[in-house]
């Protein structure tokens, strides 16, 4: 059966002494708590070495906010998945719209990011979500369908590695979430895609997880739906009691 998973996404928050600080805390307050969840925190590049000998493994999987589409050589600046799993790290987010919209990150180059990952190990948390004048023109259903071009190129051993993460821009950081029937009906048509491409077995087994202003006095209702397995957590994982709220909403 899939996993209900809480993964929070610091993106480029926190120094390194804060980020060191904020991991110390979720794992002591996670130390005699037995979540009903996985949880996982994905931090800058430059926490992962620090973080992931801190946390529990067994408690708290640490994951990167990308990787570079390149195996490794001169491509200055950039970090590969190799570098992210000596870390000991274990999952990747790719796609992220923010990735998309500044980065100019595309369905071929998540492709090539995607199957890095999986290569070396990680895991990805592969985001797709579209934006308001796409959801206005009710051109979601399309748009979340490209979108997964990326990974429906893997073979089925491979697609069912990964971890999927609806995330309407409109909802990213404003305040303003999807409804429950809105989450619920888009985490289904998603699952369908799967089906369709994978057979039902890898589709009931694949987690997908909603993010966009989620927090512990909406996530109850959010994860109470049939098919969406967790959440994708900005804000709202940069502090522990905010997240725990989060990880609570599974109790
Ligand atoms: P917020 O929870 O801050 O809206 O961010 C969601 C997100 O983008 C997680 O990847």
């Amino acid at each position: 059966m899939r996993k209900n998973i809480v993964a929070g996404n610091w993106k480029m928050n926190k120094t390194l002494q804060e980020g060191i600080a904020l991991a110390k805390e979720l794992n002591e307050t996670l130390a005699n708590e037995k979540p009903n969840c996985d949880v996982i925190i994905c931090t800058p590049f430059i926490h992962l070495a620090s973080v992931t000998p801190l946390v529990d493994a067994a408690k708290i999987g640490v994951g990167a906010e990308n990787c570079a589409d390149k195996e490794s050589g001169a491509y200055t600046g950039e970090v590969s998945a190799a570098m992210v799993a000596s870390t000991g790290a274990k999952y990747v987010i790719l796609g992220h719209s923010e990735r998309r919209a500044y980065y100019g990150e595309t369905v071929a180059i998540l492709e090539e990011k995607v199957k890095l990952a999986l290569a070396n190990g990680l895991t990805p948390i592969f985001c797709i979500g579209e934006v308001l004048e796409e959801r206005e023109a009710n051109k979601q259903n399309e748009v979340v369908a490209a979108q997964l071009a990326s990974v429906f190129s893997l073979s089925a051993e491979d697609f069912s590695k990964i971890i999927l993460a609806y995330e309407p821009v409109w909802a990213i950081g404003t305040g303003k979430t999807a409804s429950a029937e809105q989450a619920q009906e888009i985490h289904a048509f998603i699952r369908s895609l799967v089906a369709n491409k994978y057979g039902k077995e890898i589709a009931d087994n694949t987690s997908i997880l909603y993010g966009g202003s989620c927090k512990a006095s909406n996530a109850k209702e959010l994860f109470a739906n049939p098919d969406v397995d967790g959440g994708l957590i900005g804000g709202a994982a940069l502090k522990v009691a905010d997240f725990k709220g989060i990880i609570d909403a599974f109790n």
